[in-house]
């Protein structure tokens, strides 16, 4: 019987333990997290959503005050569509997250952000290509662009002097929407580095239904495996979502994944940033304590 540490995930020119971290926005995939990660030889992700708070709480910035003090006339409406972020300090927020993070990275792994395109900020193309374009400033290894089908992201990203060697790459959950992604980047003339396979287990910002049930990660990964083989493109895959003993993952990386991506196992982790109150409660949770709803803040 093999075991995870039997498999190596090639990136270019790193050789990793196949575990990735999964981003878990607000902080719940901190930065200790992510470079634990790291330090032990695999993928931590951070997360860049509300990182003005996160700025604000990791290195006592002010960003959230002076945009409350900005926008006080508006504070007791419920309509926020006129609140518009100041780009410049986005970038700094974002610099100052992703910077300090990979100046603590140690170990040969990698620290990569999660990037969610539904995080639409009142200004969905701005205020991305800011977080994105900041995040490549900043030293961070890779990117992850999640929630969200992202068809302009690597667009945004052309023009920046990292594009072509910082690791990228996006997580879909079927075959069409990575034929959509390629097809909209294909004028680039540069492909993701990584695809990372979310199934209905992975939770959150998919696009399965109610009739997730339906759908199963290992086919998904077959049918995407597949046609990356048609079409002769060599991209490592990354299978995730509901994947939480060494025994799941190594089935994935026995049948052609190049690595897991798992989230909800760390969940528990000293390093992550959910109060520990929440982390007793995943503790004593069994099955039936899990609810399947439809609501997702980002999609
Ligand atoms: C608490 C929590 C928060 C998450 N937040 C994000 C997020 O902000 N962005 C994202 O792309 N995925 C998010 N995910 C999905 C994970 O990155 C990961 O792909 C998925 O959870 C893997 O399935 P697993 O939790 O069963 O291991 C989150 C997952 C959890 C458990």
């Amino acid at each position: 019987m093999k075991r995870v540490d039997d498999f190596r995930l090639q990136l270019g020119k790193n050789e990793l333990v196949p575990i990735i971290i999964g981003g878990m926005g607000v902080d719940i995939s901190t930065a200790e997290l992510a470079l634990e990660a790291a330090r032990l030889g695999g993928i931590g992700h951070i997360s860049d959503a509300l990182v003005h708070d996160v700025s604000d709480r990791r290195f006592d910035t002010e960003f959230v005050k002076e945009k409350t003090k900005f926008y006080k006339h508006n504070i007791d409406n419920s309509d926020k569509s006129i609140i518009q972020f100041d780009l410049g300090k986005l970038a700094e927020a974002t610099r100052l997250h992703v910077g300090r993070t990979m100046d603590a990275k140690r170990g040969n792994g990698l620290v990569f952000l999660n990037c969610m395109e539904k995080l639409t900020m009142n200004g969905p193309r701005e205020t991305l290509q800011v977080r994105l374009n900041s995040a490549l400033d900043a030293g961070i290894d890779g990117i992850t662009l999640s929630a969200g089908l992202h068809l302009g992201s690597f667009g945004l990203m052309a023009e920046h002097k990292r594009f072509r060697d910082a690791k990228l790459g996006i997580i879909v959950s079927s075959v069409r929407a990575l034929q959509l992604f390629l097809r909209k980047t294909a004028r680039l003339n540069r492909l993701p580095d990584f695809v990372i396979i979310e199934g209905p287990l992975a939770g959150g910002h998919l696009g399965f239904g109610m009739d997730w049930a339906q759908y199963d990660l290992a086919t998904i990964v077959g049918e995407v495996a597949q046609f990356l083989k048609t079409e002769q493109l060599n991209i490592p895959l990354v299978a995730a979502g509901g994947i939480f003993t060494g025994t799941d993952a190594v089935n994935f990386l026995n049948n052609g994944a190049a690595a897991v991506q798992v989230a909800t196992r760390f969940t528990i982790a000293n390093e992550c940033g959910l109060p520990d109150k929440v982390k007793q409660e995943y503790f004593k949770a069994s099955e039936d304590d899990i609810i399947v709803n439809g609501v997702s803040p980002t999609g």
